[in-house]
């Protein structure tokens, strides 16, 4: 679970909603589901029930789309207000080779349209771009999701966790993103929506819609991040690059008080010091950090 405002993740997920609603009272703002896959999870309608419950809580999901179609109208029923879904390419074999995964791109687009039938709007779609593997379908990409009212975000390749053995050669900029669509269909910038808002907006100038670029790595944004992630095992992580997380599970089932919990939350927030996309050289790639997988991109 990302859970943020401080914008705050739950990678589906020690959270209970008592102590979701905890983190509420604590000054979160925002919950996002994501993983590992949510969508796999058992009684994921439930979760998002118990969720959808906690006064001004802005609850959203990252899926890879690949259940979405048969699950969509489920997830909105639940209270699930919009939804992330991860796409890196619309080329068969690229996307597979980004992603390591046994489904076609045709699946994760029906569960887009579906997504898009049951009002989980507005639809962000993420994809993460890998120079010499996926570059080349940016402009496809863009021209697919052009005039479709989805945001078609576009996610610098960062090190994380310690097995994607990353590059900084492999990164294709922000910038030059940007400047790759700008050349074809014209850009201008438009303003964040909040302060600390990860992805850049950009919009086209014919008003054809939106596209965002999250610049982790060229313009590390940790001065302005405020977001926290549980894991599944009920660790808190402070940052995306963490080599370690806060117990929590022992306080969250051992009966731990409200008042006690919320004191180790505020404890653990300011305390804080993370500045990984600062400090990051080629030299701290190997460092042991947590895989995404476990506390959710
Ligand atoms: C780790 S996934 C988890 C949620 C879900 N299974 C999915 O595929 O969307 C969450 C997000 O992390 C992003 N991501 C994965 N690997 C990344 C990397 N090396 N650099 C930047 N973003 C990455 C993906 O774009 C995805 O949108």
């Amino acid at each position: 679970m990302l859970l943020t405002g401080w914008s705050g993740r739950c990678a589906t997920c020690a959270f209970r909603s008592p102590t979701a609603a905890t983190f509420a009272r604590h000054g979160i703002e925002k919950i996002r589901l994501t993983g590992g896959e949510p969508l796999v999870r058992r009684n994921l309608e439930r979760l998002i029930e118990m969720l959808a419950a906690i006064p001004g809580i802005d609850l959203t999901l990252t899926t890879n789309g690949s259940l979405l179609a048969k699950k969509a109208q489920a997830l909105k029923a639940a209270g699930l207000k919009r939804i992330t879904v991860s796409l890196d390419s619309l080329d068969d074999a690229v996307f597979m080779k980004m992603n390591d995964v046994d489904f076609p791109v045709a699946r994760v687009l029906d569960g887009i349209a579906a997504a898009a039938a049951a009002g989980l709007t507005p639809i962000k779609i993420n994809m993460v771009v890998k120079r010499g593997v996926n570059d080349a379908s940016i402009l496809p990409m863009a021209r697919h999701f052009r005039g479709s009212g989805h945001i078609l975000r576009f996610i610098e390749y960062m090190d994380v966790g310690h097995t994607n053995g990353w590059r900084m050669d492999d990164v294709v900029t922000a910038r030059q993103i940007i400047a790759m669509i700008d050349a074809e269909a014209p850009l201008e910038p438009v303003d964040p929506n909040y302060r600390g808002e990860v992805a850049e907006r950009w919009r086209y100038r014919d008003g054809s819609g939106e596209v965002g670029v999250i610049a982790s790595v060229t313009q590390a944004f940790c001065r302005d991040c405020t977001r926290a992630r549980l894991s599944t095992e009920g660790r808190l992580y402070t940052c995306l690059f963490a080599t370690a997380g806060h117990e929590f599970k022992p306080l969250l089932r051992g009966g731990a008080s409200d008042a006690e919990i919320g004191l180790a939350i505020d404890e653990i927030w300011r305390g804080r010091g993370d500045r990984y996309s600062e400090i990051r050289t080629e030299a701290t790639v190997p460092l042991q950090k947590i895989e995404m997988s476990y506390i959710g991109g």
